[in-house]
């Protein structure tokens, strides 16, 4: 599984702006949200990834307006949803409409034990009023997109946890949405059926065009079908951008996790470096120019390949002989390569770190 090209284009589809949550407990307050600015353009998968209390799942809800925002904004295709909504019928049914079009599915799958699939997945066509002979037909349609046609007639007691979220997917899709969020959709379930549901939402976002906001806390899932990812910590995004982009930012912590290219200095007084290449930059001579200009023992301790949206990157992670004051030289002739080098962040290289400053 790769992370394909999709059509992803220029327009927004999801825009928050300085969003804030703040939850009034009985003798506290916690900020969920603390200025969340996301932007999620048309046709991309994107990842949100972060600790446990982070604020991803109050973010995922004020984007659909389940929650509704302290302040700031969220627009979605085009529309500000924080502006409609409110104590007048005609606002609540104008809020009822959008959230039309944006798609929710859920970890735990929200079923109705006692409904068939295909009365699951009619459920929110029910609400929207269409009529009995065109719900059938949209449902079974659905059903088929996501390979569960045989089981219309079933009970959600007698699926397996990737068909029940299956069926979750196909009744977010009812309304025929722009927009698809999914709070960790996969992690009730097994790798194997984590894939092929992963695989599924990258199957629908290329077919029909649709927009994924995910929320994951596996970075393999990032890897695997994200176009563009952000990092929350303390209610707050803390890094975002494509992958590829976060890939060239020095010092992206998504970067490393993405990619973690392991190995330990074999020694004290030595510098450990990663170097990240992009696209064509090819790594052995590089390495081997650096050991001949400079006359220096150049040790890979590790190295990494993948295909990020199509594009070769490649990490490795390298030692020099000596202390980082010594090896100033080698590491800027490794920069005008333009190859992207930090120093790692070993326990021996924070020492080292310290020292220079
Ligand atoms: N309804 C609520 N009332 C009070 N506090 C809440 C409420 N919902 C969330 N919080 C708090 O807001 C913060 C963010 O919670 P949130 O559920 O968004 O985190 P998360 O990133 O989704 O975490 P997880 O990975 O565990 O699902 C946490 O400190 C949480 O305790
Ligand atoms: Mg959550």
């Amino acid at each position: 599984m790769s992370a394909a090209h999709s059509t992803v284009t220029d327009t927004p589809v999801i825009t928050t702006t300085d969003l804030r949550k703040v939850y009034h407990s009985r003798d506290r307050e916690i900020t969920a949200l603390d200025g969340v600015d996301l932007h999620v353009r048309e046709g991309e998968v994107y990842g949100v990834v972060g600790q446990s209390g982070a604020g991803k799942s109050t973010l995922i809800r004020c984007v659909n307006l389940l929650e509704r925002p302290t302040s700031g904004t969220v627009e979605v295709a085009g529309q500000d949803l924080t502006a409609l909504g409110g104590r007048t019928d005609r606002a609540g049914a104008a809020l009822r409409a959008a959230r039309s079009g944006i798609g929710m599915v859920f970890q735990h799958f929200n079923l109705l034990a006692s409904r068939t699939v295909q009365g699951n997945v009619e459920l929110p066509l029910e609400i929207l009023g269409i009529s009995g002979k065109e719900r059938s037909r949209k449902a079974l349609e659905l059903l088929d997109l996501v390979g569960l046609a045989d089981k219309a007639r079933a009970y959600p007691a007698q699926l397996s946890g990737g068909q029940k979220q299956r069926v979750g997917i196909a009744r977010a899709l009812a309304g025929d949405p722009k927009v698809l969020l999914s709070d960790e959709a996969t992690s009730a379930l097994d790798p194997e059926t984590t894939r092929s549901i992963l695989q599924l939402l990258r199957d629908l976002n290329q077919q029909l065009g649709l927009t994924v906001l995910l929320i994951t806390h596996e970075m393999d899932v990032v890897k695997a079908i994200c176009d563009s990812a952000a990092l929350m910590k303390n209610g707050r995004v803390v890094e975002s951008g494509t992958v590829a982009e976060l890939l060239a930012t020095p010092g992206s912590e998504l970067a490393h996790e993405l990619f973690p290219v392991g190995g330990e200095p074999s020694g004290p007084d030595r510098t450990v470096i990663d170097l990240t290449f992009h696209g064509e930059s090819a790594t052995e001579p590089v390495i081997s120019q650096l050991a001949r200009t400079y006359n220096v023992d150049v040790s890979i301790l590790g190295a990494a390949m993948e295909t990020i949206s199509g594009r070769q990157i490649g990490r490795m992670r390298i030692e020099l002989p000596g202390p980082f004051e010594d090896n100033v030289v080698p590491i800027g002739f490794l920069r005008e390569q333009g190859i992207q080098v930090e120093v790692a962040r070993t326990a021996a290289a924070a020492r080292v770190k310290e020292t220079v400053k």
